[in-house]
C-alpha cells in the first residue's frame, strides 16, 4: 500500500540534499499516484479495513518539527517565507471556486481541519468570509497561522489547537471545536496524514469521522483532497456522508489505465 505525502520545500537543508530529497520525494509520489491509479482501475470492492503503511508523517512530532522549522523560516524572511502548502496553490483554488460557486452567504461558518499554515483560510477571507476557523493539533503550526494572518490583517480568522481525533471523552477540553458546528469542513492532507499514524491508526479514522459528523451541520458540506485515497475509498471510509461533487485534478497514465494523482471531493451531511 501507499504511504506517501507531496514533497517539502522548506526543511533547512544543503542543495545536494535538497535535490535527493526532491528526487526520493518525487519517485515516492510517483509510485504513490501510479498504485493509487490501479487501485482506482482495479479495487472491487474498497472498504475501511485498507491501511496504509505508517510512516513520520502521521506523527505528531513531525509536524512540530516540521512547522517549528517554517516559522522560524517565517521570521527570518520578514513575513516572505510562509512555508509549505500541500497539493499547492491550485488545490487551494479549486475549492474556493466551489465555494464561490456555490453563492454562500459571507457569515458561512467553515473550519479547516489540520489548517497548517492557515493559507487556505486567508484565500477564503480576501473573498470576504468573515466566520472562519482553523484547527491544527501542532501548537507551532498555528503559531504561524496566526502570525500570517495577523501580519495580512485578517485577525478575524479564529487558530487553535485541537485534534480530530479526540475521543468523545476529551472533548470538553476543546469546547472551541467540539461544541459547535461548522457549515463547510475543509481537510487538505489531514485524513492522509492521520491514515499514516504508526500507532492506532484504524481508531483515529474512526474518531475522525466520527468527530466530524458532530461538527457539521444538516446539509453541512465536507470538502476532502487526499493523494493516498482514491474517490471509491474516500466513499467508502466517509460512510452516512452523500457524494456531491468530484473536483478536477490532474491525471496520469501507467500501463495504459488513467487515473487521478490527487482526489479532491465534495461530501454533503445527509438529511436522516
Ligand atoms: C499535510 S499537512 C496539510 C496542511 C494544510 N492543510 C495544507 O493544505 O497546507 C497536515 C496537517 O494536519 C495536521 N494534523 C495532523 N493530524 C492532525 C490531527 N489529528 N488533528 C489536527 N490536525 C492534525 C498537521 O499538523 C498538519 O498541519
Amino acid at each position: 500500500m501507499i504511504s506517501v505525502l507531496p514533497p517539502h520545500c522548506h526543511t533547512e537543508i544543503t542543495p545536494s540534499a535538497m535535490n535527493e530529497q526532491i528526487s526520493n520525494d518525487f519517485e515516492r509520489l510517483v509510485k504513490a499516484a501510479v498504485l493509487k491509479i490501479l487501485r482506482e482501475t482495479t479495487t472491487p470492492c474498497p472498504n475501511m479495513d485498507i491501511d496504509l503503511n505508517p510512516s513520520n508523517l502521521g506523527t505528531r512530532e513531525h509536524w512540530e518539527e516540521t512547522y517549528s522549522t517554517e516559522l522560524q523560516n517565517y521570521e527570518e524572511s520578514n513575513g516572505v517565507d510562509v512555508g509549505e502548502i500541500w497539493f499547492g496553490f491550485e488545490s487551494e483554488r479549486r475549492i474556493t471556486n466551489w465555494i464561490t460557486r456555490k453563492g454562500l452567504a459571507k457569515n458561512t461558518a467553515i473550519v479547516d481541519i489540520g489548517c497548517g499554515n492557515g493559507s487556505m483560510l486567508l484565500n477564503l477571507h480576501k473573498l470576504g468570509f468573515t466566520n472562519l476557523f482553523g484547527i491544527d493539533f501542532c501548537q507551532p503550526a498555528v503559531d504561524l497561522a496566526s502570525k500570517v494572518a495577523e501580519d495580512k490583517g485578517a485577525t478575524s480568522v479564529h487558530y487553535i489547537v485541537a485534534d480530530i481525533t479526540a475521543t468523545e471523552e476529551t472533548h470538553k477540553e476543546c469546547p472551541d471545536l467540539f461544541h459547535r458546528t461548522f457549515d463547510i469542513c475543509i481537510d487538505k492532507g489531514t485524513y492522509d496524514a492521520i491514515c499514516l499514524s504508526p500507532e492506532n491508526s484504524k481508531e483515529k479514522r474512526l474518531s475522525y469521522v466520527q468527530n466530524l459528523r458532530k461538527i457539521l451541520v444538516r446539509n453541512g458540506f465536507f470538502i476532502i483532497t487526499s493523494c493516498n485515497w482514491t474517490k471509491d475509498e474516500l466513499v467508502a471510509q466517509f460512510k452516512g456522508l452523500d457524494l456531491m461533487d468530484e473536483l478536477p485534478t490532474p491525471t496520469m497514465q501507467f500501463g495504459g489505465r488513467a487515473g487521478r494523482t490527487v482526489t479532491a471531493l465534495v461530501f454533503k451531511t445527509g438529511t436522516s
